[in-house]
């Protein structure tokens, strides 16, 4: 844990490191209220913006190096990139392979349909932690702390809205998590 915040020191700039600290603390806190492992839970939330800051050239050179593989809209976009390109450090200079840890990194941004609950933890902190702002923020972090999952299925839905709303593309994989909760109900 304290190599990976060493790693912070030196990848992401002073308000990535707020963010990812206070993501940390409220995965934190849902994983004490759901019973999920906290360890596994912290390296989640600690990793997962880990490259958000590296520039855009440099995602692409990695992920190319790391056989990371790339959509066309990811080769537009390498930011996109940042999740997966930090589960594939951790493996690789850790030799971590929790899957559930790796999978919740790799896709904190868009969400996955085969998401188990650390990967539900990670998403729901990184749009309700304690440096977001918005109107309604309280009711989700509410709402996270009684029911993790509606709480990922809210999120989820505003993601998508967004980026609908103001023409922006929608993840697929985005669609994907989201049909396999409507699937489920
Ligand atoms: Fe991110
Ligand atoms: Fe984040």
């Amino acid at each position: 844990m304290t190599e990976i915040i060493r790693w912070l020191d030196f990848m992401v700039i002073p308000e990535r490191k707020r963010h990812i600290f206070c993501v940390r603390d409220f995965a934190l806190l849902l994983s004490y209220i759901h019973g999920v492992d906290s360890f596994r839970v912290e390296i989640a939330a600690l990793s997962h913006d880990l490259f958000r800051d590296v520039p855009p050239d440099r995602l692409l050179r990695l992920s190319k190096l790391w056989n990371v593989p790339m959509s066309d809209v990811e080769i537009k976009h390498p930011i996109l990139l940042h999740g997966r390109v930090a589960a594939e450090f951790l493996r690789r200079r850790f030799s971590f392979e929790d899957s559930e840890v790796l999978m919740a990194v790799a896709y904190h941004t868009s969400g996955h349909p085969d998401f188990d609950r650390i990967g539900k933890i990670l998403t729901v902190s990184d749009t309700v932690g304690y440096d977001r702002d918005f109107s309604g923020v309280e009711d989700l972090r509410d709402l996270a702390m009684k029911d993790l999952e509606e709480a990922y299925r809210a999120v989820l839905k505003n993601r998508i809205i967004y980026a609908v709303s103001t023409d922006r593309y929608l993840l697929e994989m985005s669609v994907s998590a989201w049909n396999r909760l409507v699937e489920r109900r």
